[in-house]
């Protein structure tokens, strides 16, 4: 139990590094929460106009998850991974250094997905990809692949997972509110573009 613990506050740790915000920061792109959507994901560094920046984001927002993912199976074991995937998730949608005003998870439950079962996770980046290469809405993209994730899951067998696919689907999602409002109303943003 006490290694649980560890292991949930240290992928907690993880999870809550604000990537985009530490970079954009750092490149002297301004302050992530005051730029287009306000969300400190990968989807609004690259409304700056900075794409490696952008870029960044998307794989350290991922690779957090998935290397909490990585630790606690290696070190505890699989119910470990499973809590690191969970702690480490929450910690990007509640980081305690943003006043636990974090984003929306998308990167990070990807990462996690890739590390517990890679093929799965690879089904879900294609889904998001030939959504947005669809589409040229992130948005709509997260949404769809987040929500056949935990159908993937179950349909290849990995039916121990699929419990924790459809949370972390279902925070996804709730973190989606407001851009499934524009969506409804026809205005949110294409992929790249500065306003949302
Ligand atoms: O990764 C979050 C993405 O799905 C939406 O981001 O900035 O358009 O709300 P944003």
């Amino acid at each position: 139990a006490l290694m649980l613990l560890l292991t949930a506050a240290l992928a907690y740790l993880l999870g809550s590094i604000p990537f985009g915000v530490v970079i954009t920061r750092a490149m002297g792109l301004g302050d992530l929460r005051q730029i287009g959507s306000g969300n400190i994901g990968a989807t609004n560094v690259l409304r700056t106009g900075n794409k490696p920046a952008a870029a960044a984001t998307l794989i350290l927002d991922a690779a957090k998850g998935g290397i909490a993912v990585l630790i606690a199976r290696a070190t505890v074991g699989d119910d470990a991974a499973q809590v690191a995937a969970l702690a480490s998730f929450l910690g990007h949608l509640f980081p305690v250094w943003l006043g636990f005003k974090g984003g929306k998870g998308v990167a990070t439950f990807l990462g996690i997905l890739l590390a517990l079962t890679w093929p799965i996770g690879l089904l879900a980046c294609a889904t998001w990809a030939a959504a947005a290469a669809l589409f040229r809405i992130s948005s709509l993209s997260a949404l769809a692949a987040s929500a056949l994730a935990p159908g993937y899951l179950a349909f290849a067998g990995y039916s121990d997972k699929v419990l924790l696919a459809l949370l972390l689907a279902a925070l996804v999602w709730f973190r989606h509110a407001e851009n499934i409002r524009r969506l409804k109303a026809g205005t949110e943003p294409k992929i790249g573009k500065k306003t949302a």
